[in-house]
C-alpha cells in the first residue's frame, strides 16, 4: 500500500505530498505522524533549504481533519489525538521555510496547516474554509489564533461563524493567500519560488523566520530589540563576511550555512 504521506526531493527543496486522495488528503492519525517524521528527517537535511506542502490529485490539498476519527470519540481519547507537539505547531516552529502549495479544497485542518506555513499559494481553482461549525466544533488545529492574525478579525469571524468556501481571488484579496497563479502553473511557480529562497544562505534565513515568527508573540518594542540582536548575530557569521565581499566584489556569494 502506497505510504499517506510521500517525501521526494527537488533540488534543495522537499517536497511534502498528503497521499490520501480518495478521501481528499484528509488528514488522519497516520498522515499526522508521517508528516512528523519527515520534518524531523528534513530538519537535519543540510541539502534541503526549503519545504514544500501539498496534497496528491488534481482535486484538493487537504479537506481537513479525517471527520471518520471524530465519530464516538471521547474528550480524552480526543486530547491524546491532539498531543503535543502537533504538526501545526512545528510547521509554524520549523527552522526552514516551509511552503504551501495549494492545489485545491484547503479546508478545515488543511487551511490550518496552511496557515502554519510560511507562505501560501494556491491554484486559481483553491477553495478554502473553515467548515468545523457544519459539524458542531470549531476549527482545533490553531485557527481561531491563526486566521484572525492574518486576515483580520470580521474576515476570520465570517469565515469560521458561517463555514462558507471562499475562492482563491478571495483569499488573496483577504491576505489568506500570498500568490494565486493558473492551476497547471501552480508546481513550476512554487517550486521555483521554494528553490530561490533555498540558494540563500540556509542559516540567515532560518534567522530572518525566527526574527518574523517573534513578531506573532512580542510587542512591537520587544520585537524591535530581539531584531536588532539577531542582526547583529549575524556579524559572527562567515555567510554575513562573504554577501558583503562578495557586493563589494562584484561576484556571486558563495553560502556556506556558517
Ligand atoms: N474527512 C474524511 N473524509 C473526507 C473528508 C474529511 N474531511 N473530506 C472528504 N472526504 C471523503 C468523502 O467522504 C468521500 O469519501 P467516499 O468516496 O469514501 O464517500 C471522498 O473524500 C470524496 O469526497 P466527496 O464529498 O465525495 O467530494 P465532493 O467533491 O462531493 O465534495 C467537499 C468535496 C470538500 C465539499 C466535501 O468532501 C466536504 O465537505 N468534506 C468535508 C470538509 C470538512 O468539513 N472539513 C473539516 C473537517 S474538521
Amino acid at each position: 500500500m502506497e505510504k499517506a504521506v510521500l517525501l521526494e526531493r527537488e533540488g534543495r527543496v522537499a517536497i511534502l505530498t498528503i497521499n490520501r486522495p480518495d478521501k481528499l488528503n484528509a488528514l488522519n492519525e497516520d498522515v499526522r505522524n508521517l508528516t512528523l517524521g519527515y520534518l524531523e528527517e528534513i530538519e537535519h537535511d543540510d541539502e534541503v533549504g526549503a519545504v514544500v506542502i501539498t496534497g496528491a490529485g488534481d482535486k484538493s490539498f487537504i479537506a481537513g481533519a479525517d471527520i471518520g476519527e471524530f465519530e464516538g470519540r471521547q474528550p480524552f481519547d480526543q486530547r491524546e489525538a491532539m498531543r503535543f507537539p502537533r504538526v501545526f505547531d512545528v510547521m509554524a516552529n520549523f527552522p526552514k521555510p516551509v511552503i504551501a502549495m495549494i492545489n485545491g479544497f484547503c479546508l478545515g485542518g488543511g487551511c490550518e496547516l496552511s496557515m502554519s506555513c510560511d507562505i501560501r499559494i494556491a491554484s486559481d481553482r483553491a477553495r478554502l474554509g473553515q467548515p468545523e461549525i457544519n459539524l458542531g466544533l470549531i476549527p482545533g488545529g490553531g485557527g481561531t489564533q491563526r486566521l484572525p492574525r492574518l486576515v483580520g478579525m470580521g474576515q476570520a469571524m465570517k469565515m469560521i461563524l458561517t463555514g462558507d468556501m471562499i475562492g482563491a481571488e478571495e483569499a488573496l484579496r483577504i491576505g489568506l493567500v500570498d500568490e494565486v497563479v493558473p492551476h497547471d502553473e501552480l508546481r513550476a511557480r512554487t517550486l521555483e519560488l521554494a528553490a530561490k529562497i533555498a540558494s540563500k544562505s540556509p542559516l540567515t534565513v532560518r534567522v530572518a523566520k525566527e526574527a518574523m515568527r517573534a513578531s506573532e508573540r512580542l510587542s512591537i518594542d520587544d520585537g524591535i530589540v530581539y531584531e536588532r540582536d539577531l542582526f547583529c548575530l549575524c556579524f559572527s557569521t562567515e555567510d554575513k563576511k562573504e554577501g558583503v565581499a562578495a557586493f563589494l566584489g562584484k561576484r556571486k556569494a558563495e553560502w556556506k550555512g556558517r
